[in-house]
């Protein structure tokens, strides 16, 4: 089994960033957090960030054929991205959306998330161990389907 792990703007200043939200672990042991996760679920994974929201979009759209899911965190784009809403419905690879924070507990506009809108499940607040829970959720929804 196959994931692609996609993390979107900013998340690669983890540590730095507005750590009483994000944390003061960095991004370095995020990936590192994931890859171990993944080989605990003996689910081959390739971990993927990117600042720019075309960049995401090419990644998802190279992913057609390749990978069995996606895990993201579309970072701010998860609010404003159509564009990437469009790619992962367009791909209809299953896909797991994780945020850091409690989206829906921070400012409004931080409430909508146009990326849930393909996703099999939104998990929300649980730091790190979010991407944990979205491999297992993924792994077991891929294995259900067969
Ligand atoms: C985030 C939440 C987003 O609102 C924010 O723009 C991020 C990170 C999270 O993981 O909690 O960059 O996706």
């Amino acid at each position: 089994m196959k994931f692609l792990v996609i993390n979107g703007p900013n998340l690669n200043l983890l540590g730095l960033r507005e750590p009483d939200i994000y944390g003061n672990q960095s991004f370095e042991a995020l990936e590192r957090f994931i890859r171990e996760s993944c080989e605990k679920e003996e689910v081959d994974c390739t971990l993927f960030q990117h600042n720019h929201e075309g960049a995401i979009v090419d990644e998802i759209q190279k992913a057609y054929g390749v990978y069995d899911g996606i895990i993201i965190n579309p970072a701010a784009y998860t609010h404003t991205s159509v564009a990437i809403l469009d790619a992962l419905k367009a791909v209809a690879i299953p896909t797991v959306e994780v945020h850091l924070s409690d989206i829906s507990a921070r400012e409004p506009f931080r409430n909508h998330s146009y990326v849930s809108l393909a996703a099999i499940q939104t998990i929300k607040g649980k730091g790190f161990e979010g991407y944990r829970e979205g491999i297992t959720v993924l792994k077991k929804y891929l294995l259900e389907r067969k």
